[in-house]
């Protein structure tokens, strides 16, 4: 598919290898959640525009570049929340925005507990956060709430997605772009990714 992109970095590879691992502990597993999505995010922000500017080293002057969108980082609760920090360290001006949600056990449906957008959109690029595109449906349900927000440029950045998800996500948002570390075989009967990494929230706060 076009708009879905595993990344290719053995760096990434790697380290899901060890997130997966069933053996990982909560404090390490935190750790390689922050570094795989940095080199995500790499990936994602490659289009981001700049502007040409100026700037005096010590020796001369040196054309240089600036960014020029205002970026919000988007969180799902409470899976996401590890993911931030990892991308914030390379784009420290970003705004951090976060949406509550979590999937019915029974329905497997996106319910929406927490969301402080203001009115008026105050980024113009949104990267939605959160390691699992399992159904879609609560990826889906995000970027809904961010285009009501009025943000026209929105990508989901993800560690494992199922087929299932990117479908969904496609079908409701073609115009939002996958970056994901990568994409699995299938969904169980609970909805989770086989063989996936297990309950990403229960394993970053040692809720299991
Ligand atoms: C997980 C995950 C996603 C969602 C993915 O969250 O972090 O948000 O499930 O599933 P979906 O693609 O089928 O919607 P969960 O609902 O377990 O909440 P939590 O992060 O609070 O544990
Ligand atoms: N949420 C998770 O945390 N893991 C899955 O496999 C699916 C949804």
């Amino acid at each position: 598919m076009d708009n879905v992109f595993p990344s290719p970095h053995p760096l990434v590879a790697h380290k899901l290898t060890k997130l997966r691992d069933a053996d990982t502990d909560p404090k390490k597993f935190r750790e390689l959640i922050r570094e795989i999505s940095a080199l995500l995010a790499y990936e994602a922000t490659r289009d981001l525009q700049v502007r040409p500017i100026r700037v005096k080293t010590p020796l001369a002057e040196a054309q240089g570049a600036e960014l020029v969108e205002k970026i919000g980082l988007v969180p799902i609760l409470r899976a996401g929340l590890g993911m931030v920090e990892g991308v914030w360290e390379l784009m420290p001006s970003a705004e951090v925005w976060h949406i509550g949600l979590y999937r019915d056990e029974r329905t497997l449906q996106p319910v929406e507990y927490y969301n402080k957008l203001p009115v008026e959109p105050t980024v113009s690029v949104c990267l939605i956060l959160d390691p699992m595109l399992a159904t879609g449906g609560s990826a889906v349900a995000t970027v809904d709430v961010l285009k009501r927000w009025g943000v026209r440029r929105i990508k989901f950045v993800g560690l494992i997605a199922a087929p299932e998800g990117i479908e969904n996500l496609n079908r409701h948002h073609p115009d939002v772009p996958i970056y994901i570390a990568a994409v699995d075989d299938h969904l169980n009967e609970k909805g989770y990714i086989i063989p996936g990494l297990g309950d990403a929230g229960d394993r970053q706060f040692g809720t299991a």
